[in-house]
């Protein structure tokens, strides 16, 4: 049986309060420079992974224990010595494959340093999240009878290492896209990418809140430590798949705007009786696609670096999605800060959307007669025009299939 480490880290303080209880009495900075003094430490033992084809690996979460602010806060050498500390401790525990979770993987150069250093291969995990982010957003669209045709998508942090392998996916699939990240030379040097790729154009912009005015889905997956996306940005009946931990979507969204879909992308049912030993806040037998990315090659004895650095692979998306649908993983039911969303939910909220998009339909054709100009030219993708769309009509076609989605 192949072993594999996974390495983790605190996303939320609240999650050092998951593990450690008596860290919810003390304040929050307290708790981040605590932590942040521990060397990486053997969070639990994960057992009980079995693939459909009977293969079986076992592993551990290994915790760098800093919070995502810190991450990001303190001078990257520090952090980098903290990862390869977690990478090693996870060689000498028996791994044969070692993946980077969340900001273990966003610092630095996603892995290439970290790989030069243990012995073991290291994977990001990249590339399954962004098979999931995918299929996630296609199920979500097709549950909601929402035509992904029908507006733009936007890619929030399009320019990174997940956003651009979903962009440039998208754009091979024929989607138009509008996508959003602060450096503009490198949105245009992926802009020309993508038309040199496909030949389609792509908007771009510096402004999140201009690419949420477009959008009819958005995929959110900035390294953003507070939340970009605010309730009055996003267009009527908008489905938005955040996939960034931490979260791009503010809590507010959730509760000012009932006709708007919210959903955690990456959120993988695993096979097997699966005992994590560690509650990061999913449910029993789930756990994020960028740890399922490592179990599945450790079951498929594919003990390689196969996401490795800011650049991902389309064929190796394609190909772990493959590999995920033959071991018997699949994309969980679509959750919501931390909740399973129910049928009924998931019916309310498309009678909302629906709703939605026709009452700005109709604001725009009275607007529209008002100043006499045709509702189309208020309404086409270019960045801060009238909030308005066409009914959504026909299903999604979505090429990495949407029938393996369990209903929650
Ligand atoms: N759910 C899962 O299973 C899973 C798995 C892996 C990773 N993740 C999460 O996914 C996110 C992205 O990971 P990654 O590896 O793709 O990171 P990355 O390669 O560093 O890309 C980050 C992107 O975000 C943009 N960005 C950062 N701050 C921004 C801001 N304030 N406004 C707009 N754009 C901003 C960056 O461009 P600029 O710097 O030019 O702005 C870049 O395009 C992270 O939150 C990570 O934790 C989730």
């Amino acid at each position: 049986m192949n072993r594999f480490a996974f390495i983790i880290h605190p996303i939320e303080p609240e999650d050092v309060a998951r593990k450690f209880p008596f860290a919810r009495w003390l304040p929050v900075s307290w708790v981040e420079r605590l932590a942040s003094g521990l060397p990486p430490l053997v969070a639990s033992e994960i057992t009980g992974v079995r693939s459909a084809t009977g293969a079986e690996t076992a592993g551990w979460f290994v915790a760098v224990p800093l919070s995502s602010r810190l991450f990001l806060e303190l001078p990257e050498g520090r952090v980098m010595s903290k990862i390869v500390g977690a990478a090693r401790l996870a060689e000498r525990l028996g791994a044969q494959i070692v993946g980077l979770g969340a900001m273990t993987s966003v610092v630095g150069d996603a892995g290439v340093t970290v790989a030069r250093q243990v012995r073991i291969p290291v994977t990001t995990g990249n590339s399954y999240t962004v098979a999931t982010a995918l299929e996630g957003v296609a199920w979500a669209a097709d549950r909601l009878g929402y035509d992904l045709h029908s507006l733009p998508i936007a890619v929030l942090g399009g320019t990174g290492s997940i956003g651009s392998a979903c962009a440039r996916i998208l754009a091979r699939q024929g989607y138009d896209l509008v996508l959003a990240a602060r450096r503009r030379e490198k949105l245009e040097a992926l802009r020309e990418r993508i038309k040199a790729e496909t030949g389609r154009e792509v908007a771009v912009t510096t402004s999140v809140s201009q690419a949420l005015r477009q959008a009819g889905a958005v995929i959110a997956v900035t390294s953003a430590l507070d939340a970009l996306i605010e309730p009055r940005d996003l267009r009527p009946g908008a489905i938005v798949c955040d996939v960034a931990r931490p979260r791009n979507v503010s809590r507010q969204v959730v509760e000012a705007r009932d006709d708007v879909l919210v959903f955690e992308g990456g959120a993988v049912q695993v096979p097997g009786a699966v005992d994590f030993g560690l509650d990061f806040g999913f449910p029993p037998g789930q756990s994020y696609a960028c740890m399922a990315e490592t179990m599945i090659l450790a079951l498929e004895g594919r003990l390689e670096a196969f996401s490795l650095g800011r650049e991902l692979e389309v064929e190796k998306v394609e190909e772990i999605a493959h590999l995920a649908r033959k071991h018997g993983f699949r994309l969980a039911g679509l959750r919501s800060f931390e909740r399973a969303l129910t049928d009924e939910e998931l019916d309310r909220v498309a009678e909302r959307a629906r709703a939605a998009r026709r009452g700005a339909r109709v604001a725009v054709q009275v607007a529209g007669a008002v100043t006499g100009l045709p509702a189309g030219q208020m309404d086409g993708p270019q960045a801060g025009q009238a909030v308005g769309q066409p009914e959504p009509s026909g299903r999604v076609l979505a090429t990495l299939g949407t029938e393996s989605l369990d209903s929650p």
